[in-house]
């Protein structure tokens, strides 16, 4: 189905074509002159237009600019009449896909309009297709997956800023990726910023850039992210972890697309697509005044949440499949599969580490496995932190290490991504450390 309006000003051609393309399948309206045209093309979706070139309001080819300026994916055809060869040309140039010369006959007619509307189909088809390359690197197929996916379809159209959540390992940065790679326009960059491992004043530079003179070192200006992802997608991960100072500026940028270097005096207009990324509850840190309501409200526009690896069912498979796959191959290892044990303990576990932590067992499991079945034994048994030592001294430097990361948890409130700047480690290898030291957090 494809919508058509027909522009002209004599009444028996308007209705007889209207007719026409009614009987060929697709939804028609009609327009007498220039006014009428403009309007609705103001109002609705249309794929195709025939425009006379003699309307009494207007004269047909500069009527080609101002429709394409409303509607730019509109395909235009002229209908001409005999002497208006030179017309044709010109109109082509203003814009339009073809021309019909006047008077005209219906198989001509015909095979115009279906041309045009099954090419546009093609080209849909094929954008479609090119959206999907994105989709097709996210493993799933229940329906809170399912549902993901048409919600990063449906955000590749628009502009508005996502916000993804879920716990960790549940893919955040692979759906943000996918936001920006099925963008159908070109979409730019895809910058990435940690907003949990960069100090207060070390980010707001970081991600606005500072003019010469703000602070004594600075010899020279400097972009920051925000405008360097100009034309293209900040993402910014960990937002729960923004400084609460830097936070009006980010609604800033959100609702008026103007920065403001770091001792700067002019605003900066930038165009950019703002994805957040969050494993924490926002909500919460609403509540504790430690995040603006209207910001979250701003970033909130478009609300992706990833349900943990465990509420995925039959997925885990899939995804266990997909990474033996991928992996055998990179690793160049003979292997049949997993035993029916191995698939009914995925099933079974509650993988607190969600598909990272599927992915790091199966990498194991693929670079240790001789019989060519993986077994997944170590799903069943976490290796069990060492015994303490007797003398109350003497401790191991992995137990040492087991009761620093526990002080600096309690330091920290259990806060991980603090905890990890402060022992200057990245969360996921503190995560992995807490995980086989067996440290629990409330
Ligand atoms: N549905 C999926 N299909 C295929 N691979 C996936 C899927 N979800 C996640 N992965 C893979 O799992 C790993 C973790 O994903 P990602 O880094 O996007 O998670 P995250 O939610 O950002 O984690 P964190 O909170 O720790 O930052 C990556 O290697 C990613 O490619
Ligand atoms: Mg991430």
């Amino acid at each position: 189905m494809g919508a058509v309006l027909i522009v002209d000003d004599m009444e028996d051609l308007r209705f007889s074509l209207a007719n026409l393309v009614k009987k060929e399948g697709y939804s028609v309206s009609t327009a007498a002159n220039a006014a009428e045209a403009l309007e609705f093309a103001c109002s609705s979706i249309i794929d195709l237009i025939f425009l006379d070139i003699g309307l009494p309001d207007a004269y047909g080819i500069s009527l080609i600019g101002r429709l394409k300026e409303i509607t730019p994916d509109t395909d235009i055809v002229m209908l001409t009449g005999i002497n208006d060869a030179k017309t044709a040309v010109d109109s082509l140039r203003a814009g339009a896909v073809d021309y019909i010369v006047k008077p005209f006959d219906i198989i001509e007619f015909k095979s115009t309009l279906h041309r045009i509307m099954q090419s546009r189909l093609m080209g849909k088809k094929a954008l479609l297709e090119a959206q999907e390359i994105g989709l097709d690197r996210i493993i799933g197929n229940c329906e809170a997956m399912r549902r993901v996916k048409e919600t990063i379809l449906m955000a590749s159209e628009v502009g508005s800023p996502v916000l993804v959540t879920g716990e960790t390992g549940t893919g955040k940065e692979l759906v943000a990726r996918a936001v920006h790679d099925s963008r159908n326009r070109q979409s730019g960059v895809f910058v990435k910023v940690d907003c949990g491992t960069l100090s207060a004043n070390l980010i707001e530079s970081e991600l606005f850039g500072y003019d010469k003179g703000a602070f004594t070192d600075a010899k020279g200006d400097k972009k920051g992210l925000v405008e360097v992802a100009n034309g293209g997608t900040l993402f910014l991960d960990e937002i729960g972890n923004l400084p609460i100072s830097l936070q009006p500026k980010l609604l800033r940028l959100i609702e008026e697309t103007t920065i403001r270097k770091v001792g700067g005096i002019k605003d900066i207009k930038v165009h950019l697509r703002i994805i957040a990324a969050t494993n924490a509850n926002i909500e919460e840190e609403i509540d504790r005044a430690s995040f603006r309501e209207d910001l979250f409200y701003r970033l909130n526009v478009i609300p992706i949440i990833l349900p943990p690896l465990r509420d995925r069912g039959e997925d885990v498979l899939l995804l266990a499949n997909y990474f033996l796959h991928t992996l055998k191959k990179e690793l160049k290892k003979e292997i049949s599969g997993f035993t029916p044990d191995a698939c009914r303990e995925m099933l079974r576990h509650d993988w607190q580490g969600n598909i990272r932590e599927l992915r790091n067992l199966i990498e194991r499991e693929v670079i240790f496995c001789r019989t060519g079945w993986l077994t997944l034994n170590g799903l069943n048994t976490p290796s069990a932190p060492p015994p303490p030592s007797k003398n109350p001294e003497i401790v191991t430097l992995r137990e040492m290490e087991r009761q620093y990361i526990e002080k600096i948890l309690n330091l920290t409130n259990n806060n991980k991504s603090k905890a990890a700047r402060l022992l200057g480690i990245s969360r996921t290898t503190l995560r992995e450390k807490m995980q086989s030291d067996q440290i629990l957090t409330m």
